[in-house]
């Protein structure tokens, strides 16, 4: 990862010293190994990594922006939460939250709807892209900019990984930061500091586009047979048993690449090269051993997961606590920013 442009503020959970890392992940398909490339396993990663304090959040309000899908994202909420527990995200001075817990984020994101310019929504990508594509867009999917800044300014968040067609999000979060902090007239949001993952996409089993969801995706979880069907349907070039293959464009390896381990994945580029005897039927099941040594191993953990809702909320309940803390501290000293008032506390200003 590399540093793309370095926020305001100094970063950092004052509680702990670590560096707050906040991470998003909309609830809205079958999770697969580009999503596992691309966002679950630098997350993981990152959750060990003694220096930094990790909240992951299963962004569930964002998966509503497509009014054609709207009732994925409930559907698709455990199955993500069961994932990142059995593939070993570490709770420990960490948390995975969800979204719709939390309704501060929604009140800041109403504050900072309020500091922001319609010019900049009008110019997001997605909300462009949806208009020259001809689509209809809501007003969730012109709005989803102001709530995903929010999501990471009522959580104090000092460094978010992204990919790189999310760039446009954080540099609106920091922004919006700065206008409601330049209003208010003191610091009441940390600017974040968004990091960009040098991940490449994931190509899919077509080989052409990335893998994205059900159309040419490879799960991480579900039956053997669907997994091996997935796998063995790759789209691969003509090239016969004893030809020399080249790694670097074929979607077997390169899938492979995505997660197995070194010498499988050495291992199965000296074959492609050399040719002989090694034909791609034979490195697609090489694939399907390594599916199953990566993520067989958890499969067991994952189903367990999802018959066990009691013991997954026991797990999330420190971690929901503490940013339920954070959150309203945060959306506390926005309010008092602005002077608004609640029966509780009202008095004569
Ligand atoms: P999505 O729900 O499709 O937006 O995916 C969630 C996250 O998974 C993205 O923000 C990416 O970080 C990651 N991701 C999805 N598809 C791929 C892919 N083909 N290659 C790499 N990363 C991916
Ligand atoms: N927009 C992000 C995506 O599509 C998901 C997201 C929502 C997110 N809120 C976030 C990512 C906060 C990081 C931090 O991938």
């Amino acid at each position: 990862m590399t540093t793309a442009t370095q926020g305001g503020t100094e970063p950092g959970s004052a509680a702990t010293g670590r560096e707050r890392v906040l991470t998003g992940v909309k609830p809205t398909g079958n999770l697969h190994l580009g999503n596992y490339f691309g966002a679950i396993k630098p997350a993981i990663e990152l959750s060990h990594a003694p220096g930094n304090e990790v909240i992951f959040m299963c962004v569930d309000w964002h998966g509503l922006t497509n009014r054609a899908h709207m009732k994925e994202s409930g559907t698709y909420t455990y199955s993500l939460l069961a994932t990142y527990l059995a593939l070993g995200f570490r709770l420990e001075g960490n948390a995975i939250i969800l979204q719709s817990d939390f309704p501060q984020i929604l009140e800041v994101a109403w504050m900072l709807a309020c500091v922001t310019n319609l010019g900049l929504l009008e110019r997001a990508h997605a909300y462009k892209d949806a208009i020259q594509s001809g689509k209809d867009p809501t007003c969730g999917l012109f709005y989803y900019p102001v709530l995903m800044a929010s999501d990471i300014l009522t959580f104090d968040a000092a460094i978010v990984p992204v990919g790189r067609d999310q760039l446009q999000h954080l540099e609106y979060a920091a922004d919006m930061a700065g206008y409601f902090n330049a209003l208010a007239g003191t610091e009441v949001f940390r600017k974040p500091k968004p990091v960009v993952q040098q991940v490449p996409l994931l190509v899919g089993t077509d080989g052409q586009r990335k893998m994205g969801k059900s159309y040419n995706d490879i799960p991480l979880f579900g039956p053997a047979k669907d997994i091996e069907k997935r796998i063995k349907g790759i789209t691969t070039d003509a090239r016969g048993l004893d030809d020399p293959k080249d790694p670097d464009t074929c979607a077997v390896f390169q899938i492979l690449s995505s997660f197995a381990r070194e010498e499988r994945i050495h291992d199965m580029r000296e074959r492609l090269l050399r040719g002989t005897g090694y034909g791609y039927g034979h490195a697609k099941n090489d694939l399907i051993d390594a599916h199953r040594e990566t993520f067989g191993a958890h499969q067991e953990a994952y189903e367990h997961y999802l018959r066990s809702p009691d013991e997954m909320r026991r797990l999330l309940e420190p971690g929901r606590l503490r940013a339920t803390e954070l959150a309203k501290t945060v959306c506390s000293r926005a309010r008092d920013a602005l002077g608004l008032k609640t029966l509780k506390t009202l008095k004569p200003s």
